[in-house]
Parts: structure tokens; C-alpha cells; sequence
């Protein structure tokens, strides 16, 4: 295990979810009887995330405090790195104070049942011109266009701040036995390979070619021992396509097209947050944390319309100080299939190309043939991953 990069802020791992089953037992017990709190679907993201590992070092919820600390120069009061605010919202503190033990409802499983603890330590109401300036942080937009802005805007403006312990693993265990993993699962899977060198892929989208070579590429250039495909399982926006689907097709990808034990395929349970480079830094962190040494970044990494220049989230890597992480990035180009050399490549590396020379297609195109049952050109898609595709468009036509 000592082999493998330690994780952010501190020596060891420190999930927050309670693994002894008699403990888990007890709280659950105890939490029928506190008093309890139906927590949004971001809130209850954070504390999948900060159960399985992936938030390390944080123990909680952050305060107001931390919150603008991190919004402001990616600190909290404490001076821990971090790049987005990790907030438990609500509409009204409802009475609840400072001191109180509550329990915390998971509003994304039938019956809210009880999601966590929580050891109420801050309430705190953020100002209407605080959270706009936080939005603005984070998101580097207003727009409640933006998924990411509207779901940050809409969960009310009172924290709930203080460390918890973490009962389940909301519906991911349940909905991906195969795909959802712990930061601390990754980590044992890493180790139990003897992998040294490994290379994260975050993805919320099915593995096109240029993706698929991706990941290839930063496996040869960085001569790594074995890829994790790591891909968000919690909300998208309208119009994303389901993790199910994805899953099949990266699946079927991986089996047809991969040597054999190189690459793994797990899954995390967040919800997207579209936030670019803000995001793409709590990409890198929890990535360091479930123990890969590096992470891929590319075009348009985590973004959402135009609301980020194709590179701000290589960018923003730069302006953060140089001990901030341990794991580093792997950035590439915009990739795609050129015609001309008979393989994706990544375009900088092709500089007596035109545009012409590339199988180049837009989201909007590649959906609108998949939904007419037309594959993609087999540069853009492989034709098995495009069947599960169309087979999914069709079934929504239906
Ligand atoms: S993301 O929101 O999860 O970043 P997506 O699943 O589309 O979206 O992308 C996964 C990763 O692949 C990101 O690092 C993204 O920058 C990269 N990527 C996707 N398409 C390309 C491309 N054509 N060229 C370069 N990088 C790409």
C-alpha cells in the first residue's frame, strides 16, 4: 500500500462512512430518534463522495468561513487546498443550533431514508451578494442557464456546517453493484494489481474513438501501468446519456478493444457540477485520492456550452501553487481521427492538417444520428459502442 500516492491533506485515507457493521447499526438506530433534515441532491452527493474516501481530508460540511475562503483563493480558513465549496444548504435553519446532532435524509432514494449524521457545529446564512460572488468563483458565471449555477442557486442559503458519518452509499451501491467504487475500493484494486504508475479517466459521456486513443495515448507517453475509467454516475443535465448506458458502451468498449487487466472500470456518485476548471482541480483532488498518479485532462473538460475557453480547465493548473497536488495532469489537445494518417491524433501534433482532414462531428450531429439509427463513421465511433447508442436513442423514441 505505501507504494501508492498518499492521498490529499493528510498520510492516510479517512473515509467517513462507518464500515463496522454494529457501529453503522448503532447510528442508524440513533438517527431514527434525532431530529432530521431532508438534504438536497448535491448535499447528499458530498456525503457519498466524503463516505467513500474521495473528499479527504475534509471530516464535514464546510462552514461560511471555509466556503469563501475557497471560493476566494482555493483555501479553507484552516489554509487546506481545496477547489469548490463542499456545503450542506438548506431553505431554513428551522431551529436547528449549533451543538445539535441531526440526522441527514437522502431525498434521491424512495422513503428518504437516513443518509448520515451530522454533528452540527455552524449555522450560517450566506448574504444574496455572498453567493452571488461565490458563484461567480466557482462557476466564472451568473447565468442560471448554467445547470451548474441553477442547482448551486436553488438549495437555499443557510449552511449546515460540522463533521459527519456516513451510513450508505445513497442509491449508487444499490443501481451500479459493478461500476460504483470507494475511493478506498480504488485504492486495494490498485494495490492488489501492483500498479504504480495509473492514469485516471474522468468521463460523463460514452467513449467515443477520440477518447478511446485518449486514454491510450497517456498510457504509452506516460508509460502507465494501468487505467482507471472512472465515470460520474449521479445527476446530468437533460439530455446527457444515462449512466447505464454509458456504462454498456465503455464496458463493451474496454472488452473489445483494450489488452486484458489494463484498464479497470469503476464509477463515482456525484452530480455533475459543469464548473470546468474549478471542477477539473476537485477532479485531480479526488483522483489523487482514490490513488491514481495522474489524470487526464482535455478538451473542454467538465464544461458545459460556451461558458469556458476549450483549455481553462489545463489552465487553471498553472495558477495554482506548485505543492498543492501530488498527482499530475496529463494534457492533451483536441483529438480526433485524421484521415490523412489513418488514426486519431492529437491536432497540434498534425500541423499541415486542415480542418478537412479530420473526422470532426459535433455533439449535437452524433446525437441526431444515433436517434435516426444512423452509426457514426467507424473513425468517430466504434460500431459496437454505436449500436448500444442507437439502441438506447430508439428506446427513447419509442
Ligand atoms: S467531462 O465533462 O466528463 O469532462 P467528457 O466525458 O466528454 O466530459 O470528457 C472526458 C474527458 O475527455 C475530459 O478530460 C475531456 O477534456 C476529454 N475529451 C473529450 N473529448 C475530447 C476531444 N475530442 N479531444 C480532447 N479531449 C477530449
Amino acid at each position: 500500500m505505501s507504494d501508492i500516492i498518499s492521498p490529499h491533506g493528510s498520510a492516510a485515507l479517512n473515509p467517513l462512512f462507518v464500515a463496522d457493521e454494529s457501529e453503522n447499526a448503532r447510528l442508524r438506530a440513533e438517527a431514527e430518534g434525532l431530529r432530521s433534515v431532508v438534504v438536497s441532491s448535491a448535499t447528499a452527493a458530498n456525503a457519498v463522495m466524503l463516505g467513500g474516501g474521495y473528499f479527504n481530508p475534509l471530516t464535514g460540511y464546510m462552514s461560511k468561513a471555509d466556503a469563501l475562503g475557497v471560493g476566494e483563493s482555493m483555501r479553507t480558513a484552516d489554509g487546506l487546498f481545496w477547489p469548490t465549496p463542499i456545503l450542506n444548504l438548506v431553505e431554513s435553519a428551522d431551529g436547528i443550533a449549533p451543538g445539535d446532532r441531526i440526522a441527514l435524509r437522502d431525498p434521491n432514494v424512495e422513503g428518504e431514508p437516513v443518509l448520515a449524521v451530522m454533528d452540527v457545529e455552524g449555522v450560517e446564512e450566506f448574504s444574496e451578494a455572498e453567493l452571488a460572488a461565490l458563484t461567480q468563483q466557482i462557476y466564472r458565471t451568473d447565468d442560471r442557464g448554467h445547470p451548474g449555477v441553477q442547482a448551486f442557486n436553488s438549495q437555499g442559503r443557510v449552511a449546515l456546517s460540522g463533521p459527519i458519518q456516513v451510513l450508505n452509499f445513497s442509491y449508487f451501491q444499490t443501481d451500479f453493484p459493478d461500476t460504483f467504487r470507494t475511493a478506498v475500493q480504488i485504492r486495494e484494486a490498485i494495490a492488489e494489481r501492483g500498479w504504480r504508475k495509473v492514469v485516471a479517466f474522468q468521463t460523463r459521456n460514452p467513449m467515443h474513438r477520440a477518447h478511446e486513443e485518449l486514454c491510450r495515448m497517456a498510457m504509452d507517453r506516460l508509460g502507465a501501468d494501468g487505467l482507471v475509467i472512472h465515470m460520474l454516475l449521479g445527476k446530468l443535465k437533460p439530455g446527457d446519456i444515462p449512466a447505464p448506458v454509458r456504462d454498456a458502451a465503455i464496458r463493451k468498449m474496454v472488452q473489445l478493444y483494450f489488452p486484458p487487466n489494463s484498464a479497470i472500470i469503476t464509477g463515482y456518485g456525484f452530480d455533475m457540477l459543469y464548473a470546468g476548471p474549478r471542477e477539473a482541480v476537485l477532479h485531480a483532488i479526488f483522483r489523487q485520492n482514490m490513488g491514481a498518479t495522474h489524470l487526464i485532462v482535455g478538451r473542454d473538460h467538465a464544461g458545459v456550452g460556451d461558458y469556458y475557453g476549450p483549455f481553462d480547465a489545463q489552465t487553471v493548473f498553472d495558477e495554482i501553487p506548485a505543492d498543492a497536488l501530488k498527482i499530475e495532469i496529463f494534457r492533451a489537445d483536441h483529438t480526433a481521427y485524421s484521415k490523412k494518417l489513418d488514426k486519431v491524433v492529437m491536432m497540434c501534433e498534425a500541423p499541415d492538417h486542415t480542418k478537412e482532414d479530420f473526422v470532426l462531428l459535433s455533439g449535437t450531429r452524433v446525437r441526431e444520428m444515433l436517434s435516426e439509427g444512423i452509426a457514426p463513421p467507424t473513425e468517430f465511433s466504434r460500431p459496437e459502442v454505436a449500436q448500444i447508442l442507437m439502441d438506447y436513442y430508439r428506446s427513447q423514441a419509442g
